[in-house]
């Protein structure tokens, strides 16, 4: 049986048509679909009691929590299928599209996300710069959580999965999107993007609005820290900081050596460097990314150097970028840093031990 899990916050005027067009498009399946609304105003609870007469529906409605990705969890519970689909309401996402989510379950996907961004899929009505805020948006999530980095809608409101993925999985209820929430903490191994067309919203408003942004990075933020990948942020400055100590360590033994001159002190210079390179590698490689070693070492090493070089380059470009723009030189540099520390960590994250 598939279980349909549709939150509602006034969306009273779009049930009829949602519930209908549900029905049409899973006439040959055994369905369900729970309707989780929390109290609205305008009663939505009652006209999807209303339509329970007609519909195999299953009305909540919560008086005491508010809030999407809780409404979603209660779904969850409350559901007695095999397969679980989460779909909104006010049918930006086509009923239609259903069949092609379940079917891409039975052909061996265990999460079918309908998807705005890949082939075929879009959004309508959209101007350029919400487009923009959106796939802005969806490539940080991507590049901060590298688990996700090859789904191209991590954030769709829109898909189907099947219950053991997320049963016995802590699902936190905080934030609005809860696909993401589940590709970070959900049992999978395959994932398929059904690409679809995000109409226009058919009665009734938006209740995500321009504050989501900041919940959104927080919500990426807890999701780091419970991948780990926080942690491996903090590992790799501080084997970033033992760089600098040795690097001055043995600039100095060598100007001891060989003397103060231009040529031999810039000599010292890139030997000291390229040990001070081959020191983080080594604790990065033990320490900080021990557990993802899927590359052979020469690519390691290689990549790491990559990693150093694209960094220095930043580093560089950035100073000059700000300098020229005014900004004090020490202050350009400590931002160039700043942001080449950025570029080594995501390079060596997602390529080196990617
Ligand atoms: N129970 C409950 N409680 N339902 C809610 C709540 C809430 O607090 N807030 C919103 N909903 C319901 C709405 O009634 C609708 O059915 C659905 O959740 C989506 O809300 P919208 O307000 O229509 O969201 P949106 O269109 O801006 O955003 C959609 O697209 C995003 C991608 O751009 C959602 O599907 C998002 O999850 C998705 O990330
Ligand atoms: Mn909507």
């Amino acid at each position: 049986m598939i279980s349909i899990i549709v939150p509602t916050y006034n969306e009273r005027e779009n049930l009829g048509e949602l519930v209908d067009r549900i029905s049409k498009a899973l006439k040959d399946y055994e369905f369900e679909i729970i309707i989780v609304d929390d109290d609205s105003p305008d009663k939505t609870w009652e006209k999807a009691r209303e339509l329970a007469q007609r519909y195999p529906i299953k009305v909540i409605r919560r008086t005491k929590e508010k809030g999407l990705s809780s409404a979603i969890i209660r779904g969850f519970k409350e559901a007695r299928g095999d397969v679980f689909v989460v779909m909104d309401a006010d049918l930006q996402h086509p009923p239609e599209v259903i069949p092609e989510l379940i079917k891409a379950l039975e052909n061996g996907a265990d999460i079918a996300i309908g998807s705005r961004y890949v082939k075929g899929g879009r959004v309508k009505n959209w101007y350029w710069w919400r487009k923009l805020i959106s796939k802005g948006a969806i490539m940080i999530g991507r590049v901060a959580l590298p688990r996700i980095r090859n789904i191209r809608d991590p954030v769709s409101g829109f898909f189907a999965v099947r219950r053991n993925v997320i049963e016995n999985v802590e699902l936190n209820p905080v934030g609005f999107k809860i696909l993401l929430e589940i590709l970070i903490k959900g049992k999978y191994s395959k994932t398929i993007e059904v690409p679809y067309t995000f109409g226009l919203r058919r009665s009734g408003k938006s209740k995500l609005n321009q504050k989501q942004i900041f919940n959104y990075l927080r919500h990426l933020y807890r999701l780091m820290k419970w991948e780990g990948e926080i942690d491996r942020l903090i590992k790799f400055s501080i084997v970033g900081m033992s760089g600098i100590v040795v690097n001055q360590f043995f600039l100095w033994l060598f100007a001891k050596m060989l003397g103060r001159g231009v040529v031999n002190l810039m000599l010292a210079n890139v030997v000291a460097t390229e040990i001070a390179i081959l020191n983080n590698f080594t604790w990065n490689d033990l320490w900080t990314f021990k557990d993802l070693k899927g590359k052979p070492l020469y690519k390691r090493l290689l990549n790491f150097h990559l990693a150093a070089l694209t960094g220095a380059v930043v580093q560089w470009v950035v100073f000059g970028a700000l300098v020229y723009l005014g900004v004090h030189y020490l202050m350009a540099n400590l931002i160039g840093i700043g942001f080449s520390f950025v570029v080594r960590f995501l390079v060596n994250r997602h390529v080196t031990w990617g």
